[in-house]
């Protein structure tokens, strides 16, 4: 059973991409948990999932409130972040459960900051800073669910365009 992958995006497009590929293959309750430093990539890969799930308004980080609502799409994307919280207490508090068992795709960017209030199932991804253009993605895989759509993910590499590379 794949519970962890490690791929590589040498751009943008290719992170919108990766992402695009996972919104299309979303369900309603997906968890995806989103860790990494500022500029590593995290808004981009969730304005991939955006397009994959058919949401056409623009996607970037909710800053002064808790969660953006993306609706007209085939499933709602719930997009938070949680970079100016002060922890795991915060987020319940002001409603975090409302989206982690909401009727859409949670998206959290910052994730560890509030990783005690966080599902024991989810998929975490790890963005680090390769160079100007790269950047490293990893898969982590909590629970079935994930641990199928990760399987999915590594079988379906061409998806990720001809530059994306597993490692
Ligand atoms: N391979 C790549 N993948 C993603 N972004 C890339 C890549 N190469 C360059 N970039 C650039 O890096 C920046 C990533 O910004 P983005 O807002 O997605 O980061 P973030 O992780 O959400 O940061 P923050 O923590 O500030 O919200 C963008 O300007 C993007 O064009
Ligand atoms: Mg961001």
């Amino acid at each position: 059973m794949l519970t962890d992958l490690q791929l590589t995006s040498h751009s943008a497009d290719e992170t919108r991409q990766l992402g695009e590929h996972l919104g299309r293959l979303a369900r309603a309750g997906d968890v995806l948990c989103l860790e990494g430093d500022l500029g590593s990539g995290k808004t981009c890969f969730t304005q991939g999932l955006g397009r994959g799930l058919s949401i056409t308004e623009d996607i970037h980080s909710p800053t002064f409130i808790l969660a953006n609502e993306h609706r007209g799409g085939r499933l709602l994307l719930y997009h938070l972040d949680v970079y100016r919280m002060s922890g795991s207490g915060e987020a319940i508090g002001i409603g975090l459960d409302d989206y982690l068992f909401g009727d859409g795709v949670c998206v959290i960017e910052w994730a560890e900051k509030i990783r005690e209030a966080l599902p024991a199932e989810r998929l975490w991804i790890t963005f680090q800073h390769l160079g100007e253009n790269e950047r490293s993605l990893k898969f982590q895989a909590s629970g079935m669910r994930y641990i199928e759509l990760l399987g999915i993910i590594a079988r379906s590499r061409e998806a990720f365009g001809d530059e994306a590379t597993l490692v």
